[in-house]
């Protein structure tokens, strides 16, 4: 499954001289074979915290650990070979103080070789993105809905449906680029704001849930294979792997009472 020529990896400058040629493309991915499959297809992979809540069954994204976001990682980069490969700093990881976030990132950056780090927050963390930029750590910003913040903000809200959280969102994307995020990810934006932001950045804006004419776009894979149950809107399903899953499971389950797995040809006999 992993071929072994060696290909170029995507990096940071290949991904943002995309803006205004072409959309980027990326998905988020957790594990080595997944990976594997969705790298010849995007520019970039996120080992997003969502993780906490698609593999781990949590309630929100708060309880993921940065040693579970660093091994998970280091599965995704044995998988990709081209796709730039960056990891979501959990809940907790970055925000005490810019030291706290650089000893953290530097740790992601060491150990697993991905190129950088996605951090949820606007202006409340230009500092802590300027200090790990002015280290040599990259870093996708992300604002709008904040999954993190899920409590301050009173439930996974779309942003930008009045004056002051526009005049926030807006101030957020300003903070973020003058502090050196390469990126930043829209998260639930109303669309026209979404817009309004990737037209007034230089900087590539990452959608989901906010505008076709972000500069990129990003899913959970497993809510659009149709393998985690969502039913946001934002989500498209382009497959229904959960009720393939179900078939096969189903099937494998009515062999096994029928006995007629393992057949023949799945046993191993002596020869006479
Ligand atoms: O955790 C995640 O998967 C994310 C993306 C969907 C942007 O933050």
């Amino acid at each position: 499954m992993y071929a072994d020529t060696k290909i170029r990896r995507n990096t940071i400058r290949d991904i943002t001289k995309l803006k205004g040629e072409r959309p980027v493309v990326s998905l988020t991915a957790y594990t080595a074979p997944m990976a594997a499959q969705l790298d010849p297809h995007v520019d970039f992979l996120l080992v997003g915290d969502s993780l906490a809540m698609v593999l781990y069954g949590m309630e929100s994204t708060i309880g993921v650990s940065l040693d579970t976001m660093i091994e998970h990682t280091k599965a995704v980069m044995r998988g990709a070979q081209k796709a730039m490969v960056i990891l979501d700093m959990p809940f907790g990881s970055f925000e005490e103080s810019k030291e706290q976030a650089f000893h953290n990132a530097s740790r992601v950056l060491r150990e697993t070789g991905c190129a950088a780090v996605k951090l949820e927050g606007g202006a409340a963390m230009a500092e802590t993105i300027k200090f790990l930029v002015d280290r040599n750590i990259p870093v996708m910003a992300h604002i709008g809905l904040r999954p993190q913040a899920v409590h301050v903000m009173g439930g996974y809200r779309t942003q930008g449906r009045n004056q002051d959280e526009r005049t926030q969102t807006i101030e957020d994307a300003y903070a973020i680029q003058k502090a050196g995020a390469f990126s930043v990810v829209l998260e639930g934006v109303m669309e026209p704001l979404a817009v309004e932001i990737t037209k007034k950045l230089d900087i590539i804006t990452i959608g989901i849930g906010a505008s076709p004419d972000c500069d990129g776009q990003i899913l959970v894979v497993e809510d659009m294979l149709g393998y985690f149950p969502s039913n946001a809107k934002f989500v498209k399903r382009y497959a229904e792997v959960g009720q393939t899953i179900d078939a096969a499971v189903r099937q494998y389950a009515e062999d096994v009472k029928a006995r007629s797995f393992p057949a023949k040809e799945h046993t191993y006999r002596p020869k006479s």
